[in-house]
């Protein structure tokens, strides 16, 4: 056998490879879309680097590289095959108006085969073979056949397989040239036009050059963007894992842990479901981590979807009670050296988790009745579960559409899924609305009122920690002149007795009379000076980093008072466990 790749290896080699190309590191960032309302989760190494397509200068240059978490729900019905997952890591580059095609088609043949070791003969590469809206990618056919790739293992596909982006409706996009491993020779559907686009399994997806030149516009149309860009995405596991002669993700050092467990502790359970509850739990822990929680709105909907769907499979399979523990361990040790915040908040994604898995469980045997008096009543010879019952489900009990669907199937029954999303549609655009109202988000004017609040936010996130932890995080705020709202992480709702210590600690620190000054340092001095606050995406060399006496130190943009004095006496107004933690306070508590 050969021996097994670890995703970590190939990790490296390839940020190695492009890092002694002039690119600079950039880490990964969250999987929340800062700025992009349109999308739940970051889907692609892309999309953080949107405004920098568009053509804003980036603080680090014109070349990139990266590695990027990413989670894509649209393949969801895939996962457990041999090659789909919920969350997967993005290995990336980018020229934002450097180099282009030649450049970009020819490093990725070099790294695939010299620095990984694929052989060349099992590569098919594909090109867009141009429509009437955006003409055919000559070029990168021309550089391919230069390479030495044979005209029949040259593809030229058409929109739907060949042209990428926009992630949302608008924005950056461009024709593509993706790169497949062959698996076998023959079509296992003996079609004779078999090609990457064919789903036989033949040819199996490693990576893609984006030839980003053009702006989807909200209209539609196709506008030619300030500058060409190079966005090349190539899916970790699959490539660690054809590299270790396995032919499933699945089988990659990063899910040993997990599936050997389930393989031990489920014998009796399927391979596909023993994969959903891997994955479905991976990705809900990369999620949690990056400050989701489950929800029925939104990404946390998403998280919530996902858990539920395991909690039933791994229900069924009786499985002990650790389990949940046991899984995430497996992937934490993995990635903990690449990812060490995995490590950090263990304990909080577990107990979110749990929390999650008792609230299902309550709402579960009460749901199957009603669902069970439900079908009952159905015709005999009706197979087909309605949306709007699918969506009672959902909205009563919290059965995500997979576990009704899941049930149905048991029964041989469908459920329409095109009612049930039409349904929790018309649900979603009510929360978006509600909440749009609620939180315009951040410093909404520089009155001295919001200048006091604003400094009070940095005690209370400081008081937060002390309190509760240093897993506590921000995760916005909002602060009007009346009252400041703060959103952060952590598992619990707060006692009566943690939110008075916060208050306390708050109140003495203001009454410390502590000055508030402002230096400008590069973000290893911020880190080794203790700051707290956002590191991801923060690319610029020099960062404002705030000291309220030596009690806080934390990366801000201001503006700040000169001394806590100016602040009243503070006061929690509310906490409430939402979507996310937050606290209120109003001026008449000052
Ligand atoms: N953004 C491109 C993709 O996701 C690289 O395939």
């Amino acid at each position: 056998m050969t021996k097994q790749v670890s995703a970590a290896s190939v990790r490296q080699k390839y940020l190695d490879f492009y890092k002694a190309r002039q690119h600079a590191l950039v880490p990964s960032a969250s999987l929340q879309p800062e700025n992009d309302p349109t999308v739940l989760f970051t889907t692609a190494g892309m999309h953080p680097l949107v405004p920098y397509l568009m053509g804003s200068p980036h603080p680090l240059g014109k070349r990139l590289v990266n590695s990027q978490k990413c989670v894509r729900t649209q393949d969801i019905d895939e996962v457990g095959d041999d090659w789909h997952c919920t969350f997967f890591e993005m290995l990336g580059n980018w020229s934002l108006g450097d180099y282009f095609k030649k450049e970009a088609i020819t490093w990725t043949h070099d790294f695939i085969t010299r620095e990984l070791g694929f052989d060349p003969q099992r590569l098919a590469v594909t090109v867009f073979g141009g429509d009437d809206q955006t003409p055919a990618d000559e070029t990168s056919y021309e550089v391919w056949r230069a390479i030495g790739y044979p005209p029949e293992r040259i593809f030229r596909l058409g929109r739907k397989d060949n042209f990428w982006g926009p992630v949302g409706n608008s924005g950056p996009c461009g024709p593509d040239s993706e790169t497949f491993f062959i698996t076998r020779d023959y079509c296992a559907k003996n079609d004779p036009n078999c090609s990457p686009a064919c789903n036989c399994g033949r040819y199996v997806e490693i990576c893609n050059n984006v030839f980003m030149e053009y702006n989807k516009q909200a209209d539609g149309t196709f506008a030619k963007l300030p500058q060409p860009n190079v966005d090349f995405g190539m899916g970790l596991l699959r490539v660690a894992s054809i590299m270790s002669g396995s032919s499933s993700v699945y089988e990659s050092d990063i899910y040993a842990k997990a599936m050997t467990y389930l393989h031990q502790t489920a014998p009796g359970l399927s391979v596909k479901s023993q994969r959903i509850i891997a994955d479905h739990l991976q990705a809900a822990m990369f999620a949690i981590s990056d400050g989701v929680t489950p929800s029925n709105v939104g990404a946390g909907y998403i998280v919530r979807r996902v858990l539920r769907r395991a909690f039933r499979l791994a229900n069924q399979a009786n499985l002990e009670p650790h389990y949940i523990d046991a899984i995430v361990d497996g992937f934490v040790t993995v990635y903990s050296s690449h990812y060490p915040e995995l490590d950090k908040k263990r304990n909080a994604i577990i107990h979110e988790m749990r929390d999650e898995e008792q609230k299902f469980a309550k709402a579960l045997g009460q749901g199957l009745k009603h669902l069970e008096k439900e079908l009952g009543r159905m015709d005999a010879g009706e197979t087909v579960i309605s949306g709007q019952l699918a969506f009672f489900m959902f909205e009563t009990y919290g059965f995500p559409l997979e576990v009704t669907q899941e049930i149905a199937a048991e029964r041989g029954m469908t459920v329409d899924a095109e009612g049930y999303e039409k349904a929790y549609a018309g649900h979603q655009a009510k929360s978006r609305a509600a909440g749009e109202k609620l939180f315009k988000g951040g410093l909404s004017d520089t009155s001295m009122e919001s200048t006091r609040l604003h400094t009070a936010t940095h005690l209370l996130h400081e008081a937060l920690r002390r309190v509760l932890g240093t897993h506590v995080e921000q995760k916005g705020s909002n602060i009007t002149p009346e009252r400041l709202r703060f959103d952060f992480s952590h598992p619990d709702k707060m006692t009566k007795e943690q939110i008075d210590a916060v208050e306390k600690i708050v109140n003495e620190a203001i009454e410390r009379s502590l000055d508030v000054h402002l230096e400008n340092m590069t973000v290893d001095d911020a880190k080794a000076r203790g700051a707290i606050g956002l590191f991801e995406d923060r690319y610029a060399d020099r960062i404002n980093v705030y000291f309220i006496g030596d009690f806080s130190t934390e990366i801000c943009g201001g503006p700040h008072v000169r001394n806590t004095r100016e602040l009243g006496k503070f006061k929690i107004q509310k906490e409430e466990n939402g979507r996310r933690h937050q606290i209120y306070r109003t001026t008449a508590a000052w």
